[in-house]
C-alpha cells in the first residue's frame, strides 16, 4: 500500500472511531436531547485545542461474543487542552457505544490521562454516562474501578477532580464522583445511585423512579452527594469552566490570580444597617458575602443543601478565597449535622489547595434534638472544629452578630486558629444568648420577683449589656479588633495581604484521623 494510501486509511480509521457507536444512535441521542461525548469534550475546550489520546484502544474481552460488540474507543474519548488557556484533563463517556460500560480497556483509558494530569499538575474532570460495570468482561471491569477510586484518592488534595453526572452513574461507579471534589449533575439525565429502582423494589419494595432516588435535585438539596445541578448540558459545562476559574492547577501552584477592576478602598455603606435592631431577626448573610467580594461575584458551593450554612469561592483583590458563612436567613443559622459536614468539607477543600478563608459568624450555636443527637451530630459537628484547626492558611473571621457556646468555637474562632478574629459593634459573643443565660442565672430571682417579667426583663438587659457584645473577648485578645462593618472589604483585603507569606508547620505525622 502506498504511502498516500496508508495516511488515507488513518483518517478513514479516525472517522469511523469519532462515530463512536454510529450514525443512528447519535441520532437517537440528539433526539433525547443529549450530546455526545466528543460534542461535550469540544463544548469545554478551547477552540482546537484538545488532543485525543488511545482513540484506537480497544477491550481485549472475548465472552458473550465481546469481539463482535469491539469498537475502537471502548465507549470513553479521553485526552487534555486547555479550558480558558489553563491545562485541563478530561475523560468523558461515550453512551453509543456498549452502554458507555467500564470495562478493562476502557477503565485504561481513563487511569491513563489521570496520571498524566498528576504528573502535570493540571485538573481532571470526569463525564460520567455509563452503564456501569461492563458485565461481559466480569471482574476485569471491577479492577478498572478499583484502579479509578485507587487514583482519585491518591489525586486527592493534589489536583482538583470535577465529576459531571450527565446520564447513569450507578452502582459502584458512583465512588469515584464520590472521591472527587465536586460532582456537577445535568437535571432530568443525570442520576446517581447505588442499585436501582428495580433492586429497591425487590428488596425493600419502596416505588421510587431513578429521579426520585438520584437525581440532580435529590442530591443536591438532600443527600448532599452533589455540588451543583444544571438544566442543561451547556449550562453544565459553563458550570464547569466557571468552577475552574477559581480553581488553582495543583496543590503548589498557587491560585489563579486576575486583575481586579472592583476598588481596594471600597466602604460598604449598606453593611451598617443590614444587622436588625431587633436580635431574633434574620438577614441574607449572603448580602454581606456579595457586598464584600469583588465586584459581588460569589459561586456558591452546595447552594440547595444544608442552607443554614453558606460556603463558595469569589475573589478579593482578583485572588480566589473560600467563603464560609452562617446564614441567619435558615434555621437561625444554627450548626447541625449536615452544615457541620458541608462546612468541614468545604474548608478541607480550601486548605488542601492553598485557598485563603474568610469566614462570616453569626449563629445561635448547635441545633438540640434528639434527631441530631441520634445522628451523630456530636462525630459530624467535631469535623468542622477539626477542619478549621487543621487549617494552615490564611483564616479570617468576622462575627457579624451571634457566637455564642460551642459555635463560636467551631466557627474559625482566635481558639482554632483564625489569623485575624474582626467584630462588628453588633457582635454578642458569649457562651449563650441573654435570654437563656439570665434564665439560668437569675431563676430564682426572676420567680420570687413581684413582677416576674419585668426582672426577667432586667436580668436579660443586664446580662446583654455585660456579656453579649464584642469588648469582653477584645478585651482578653479573642477578637483582633472591632471594626465599623462598613469598613469590612477594606478590613479584610488588609489581612490578606498581610497574611500572603503566612507559614505554619504542622507536626509530623503520617496523616490525622478526622472524625468521618
Ligand atoms: C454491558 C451494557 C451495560 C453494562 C448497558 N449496556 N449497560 N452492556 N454492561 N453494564 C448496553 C445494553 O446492553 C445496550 O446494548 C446498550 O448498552 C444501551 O443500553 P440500554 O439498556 O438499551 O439503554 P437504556 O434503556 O437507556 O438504559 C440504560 C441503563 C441500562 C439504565 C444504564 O442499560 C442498565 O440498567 N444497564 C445495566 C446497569 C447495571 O446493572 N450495571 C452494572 C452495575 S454493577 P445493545 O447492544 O442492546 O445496544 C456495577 C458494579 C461496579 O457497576 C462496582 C464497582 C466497584
Amino acid at each position: 500500500m502506498s504511502t498516500a494510501n496508508k495516511i488515507n486509511q488513518l483518517q478513514e480509521r479516525k472517522d469511523k472511531i469519532e462515530l463512536g457507536g454510529g450514525k443512528e444512535s447519535i441520532e437517537k441521542r440528539h433526539q433525547a436531547g443529549k450530546l455526545t461525548a466528543r460534542e461535550r469534550l469540544l463544548m469545554l475546550f478551547d477552540e482546537n485545542s484538545f488532543v485525543e489520546v488511545d482513540a484506537f484502544v480497544e477491550t481485549r474481552g472475548i465472552d458473550f461474543d465481546m469481539q463482535k460488540k469491539k469498537i475502537a474507543g471502548d465507549g470513553v474519548v479521553t485526552g487534555y487542552g486547555s479550558v480558558d488557556g489553563r491545562l485541563v484533563f478530561a475523560s468523558a463517556q461515550d453512551f453509543t457505544v456498549i452502554g458507555g460500560s467500564l470495562g478493562e480497556a476502557h477503565a485504561s483509558k481513563i487511569t491513563k490521562v489521570m496520571d498524566m494530569s498528576m504528573k502535570t499538575g493540571a485538573p481532571f474532570i470526569c463525564m460520567n454516562d455509563s452503564g456501569g460495570a461492563r458485565i461481559q468482561e466480569g471482574i476485569d471491569s471491577l479492577k478498572g474501578y478499583g484502579d479509578i477510586f485507587y487514583r482519585n484518592t491518591r489525586a486527592s488534595g493534589v489536583i482538583p477532580q470535577i465529576s459531571v453526572i450527565m446520564g447513569p452513574c450507578a452502582g459502584g461507579a458512583v465512588y469515584s464522583p464520590a472521591i472527587t471534589d465536586f460532582i456537577l449533575m445535568v437535571e432530568k439525565t443525570g442520576y446517581m445511585c447505588i442499585t436501582g429502582p428495580e433492586v429497591i423494589k425487590s428488596v425493600t419494595g419502596e416505588d421510587v423512579t431513578t429521579e426520585t432516588l438520584g437525581g440532580a435535585d435529590i442530591h443536591n438539596a438532600k443527600s448532599g452527594v452533589a455540588h451543583f445541578k444544571y438544566s442543561s448540558e451547556q449550562e453544565c459545562i459553563d458550570g464547569i469552566k466557571r468552577l475552574l476559574s477559581f480553581l488553582p492547577d495543583n496543590n503548589t501552584s498557587g491560585v489563579p490570580v486576575y486583575s481586579c477592576s472592583d476598588d481596594l478602598n471600597r466602604l460598604v455603606s449598606e453593611l451598617d444597617s443590614i444587622i436588625p435592631d431587633d436580635t431574633n431577626k434574620a438577614y441574607d448573610m449572603k448580602d454581606v458575602i456579595r457586598n464584600i467580594a469583588d465586584n459581588g461575584d460569589f459561586l456558591e458551593v452546595q447552594e440547595h443543601f444544608a442552607k443554614n450554612i453558606i460556603v463558595g469561592f469569589g475573589r478579593m483583590n482578583g485572588k480566589t478565597v473560600g467563603f464560609v458563612a452562617n446564614q441567619p436567613n435558615y434555621m437561625a443559622g444554627v450548626l447541625d449535622v449536615n452544615s457541620a459536614d458541608k462546612g468541614a468539607r468545604f474548608v478541607r477543600f480550601c486548605d488542601s489547595f492553598n485557598i485563603p478563608l474568610v469566614t462570616f459568624t453569626d449563629t445561635p450555636g448547635y441545633l438540640p434534638g434528639v434527631g441530631q443527637e441520634h445522628s451523630g451530630v456530636i462525630r459530624h459537628g467535631a469535623k468542622l472544629l477539626y477542619a478549621f484547626s487543621e487549617a494552615t492558611v490564611p483564616k479570617i473571621n468576622v462575627i457579624t452578630r451571634k457566637a455564642f457556646g460551642g459555635a463560636y468555637i467551631a466557627m474559625n474562632s482566635k481558639h482554632l486558629g483564625a489569623d485575624m478574629v474582626f467584630a462588628w459593634p453588633t457582635a454578642e459573643i458569649a457562651v449563650m444568648g441573654a435570654e437563656g443565660a439570665a434564665n439560668i442565672m437569675f431563676r430564682k430571682e426572676i420567680t420570687a420577683s413581684a413582677d416576674p417579667a419585668e426582672t426577667r426583663k432586667q436580668k436579660i438587659d443586664e446580662y446583654r449589656d455585660k456579656f453579649s457584645n464584642p469588648y469582653v473577648a477584645a478585651s482578653r485578645g479573642y477578637v483582633d479588633d472591632v471594626i465599623e462593618p462598613n469598613a469590612t472589604r477594606i478590613r479584610v483585603l488588609n489581612a490578606l495581604e498581610m497574611l500572603n507569606s503566612k507559614k505554619e508547620a504542622k507536626p509530623t505525622r503520617k496523616h490525622g484521623n478526622i472524625p468521618l
